[in-house]
């Protein structure tokens, strides 16, 4: 596997950048759902890393779920519109406070299908936290309660992002030079 300095233009943000931002939208989050009941639901895969450091700053009770999504074509890099859920949430949602959880807004096409379906589900509200944020590359408008950073549009990685998969465990958001990145093949 290419070692990913050998790709990475910038680092668009860095670990503490993160973590400080983090630390923050948890706190909104406490202050907004003091004295309730919350369902926090990753979405797979990108989410992971994200959800993982919120919870931790996360001091309402509050459970977790998971869901899947399938929305790019093999290769692309942006959704179509084709949106299907290939793994749906194990918890019923009806009358709970639900946050979806998820690492990037770009077209808007899978985060506006996961609310469409869930909010036929009934629940007591529902939400959406995002950390990074391409409005520039919006095609259905989103509502989003809590943004990290709005980022400009270019091929990052890092933090829950993959390459080809790869390189979610960095700590820091990175800009990838596409002309030095080989690709991975396994
Ligand atoms: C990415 C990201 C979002 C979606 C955002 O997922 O995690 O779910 O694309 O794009 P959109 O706003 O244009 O719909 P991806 O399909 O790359 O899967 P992954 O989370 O498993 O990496």
């Amino acid at each position: 596997m290419q070692e990913y300095r050998e790709f990475l233009a910038k680092t668009l943000i860095d670990e503490t950048a993160l973590q400080n931002r983090i630390r923050e939208l948890a706190e909104e989050i406490n202050h907004d759902y003091a004295g309730q009941d919350l369902m926090l639901i990753c979405i797979l895969r990108g989410g992971v890393v994200f959800m993982v450091d919120l919870m931790r700053h996360i001091r309402v009770p509050h459970v977790m779920d998971c869901m899947a999504i399938s929305s790019y074509g093999v290769g692309a890099r942006a959704s179509n519109g084709n949106v299907r859920v290939t793994y749906d949430l194990q918890n019923n949602i009806a009358g709970r406070n639900v946050l979806i959880v998820e690492d990037i807004v770009d077209s808007g096409h899978t985060i506006s299908h996961v609310l469409e379906m869930l909010s036929t589900r009934n629940p007591k509200s529902l939400k959406v936290c995002v950390l990074l944020d391409k409005k520039e590359r919006r095609e259905v408008p989103v509502p989003v309660a809590y943004c990290g950073f709005e980022i400009p549009n270019a091929y990052v990685f890092g933090y829950g992002l993959d390459i080809d998969e790869y390189y979610r465990n960095l700590p820091f958001i990175g800009i990838v030079d596409l002309e030095k990145y080989k690709g991975n093949t396994e």
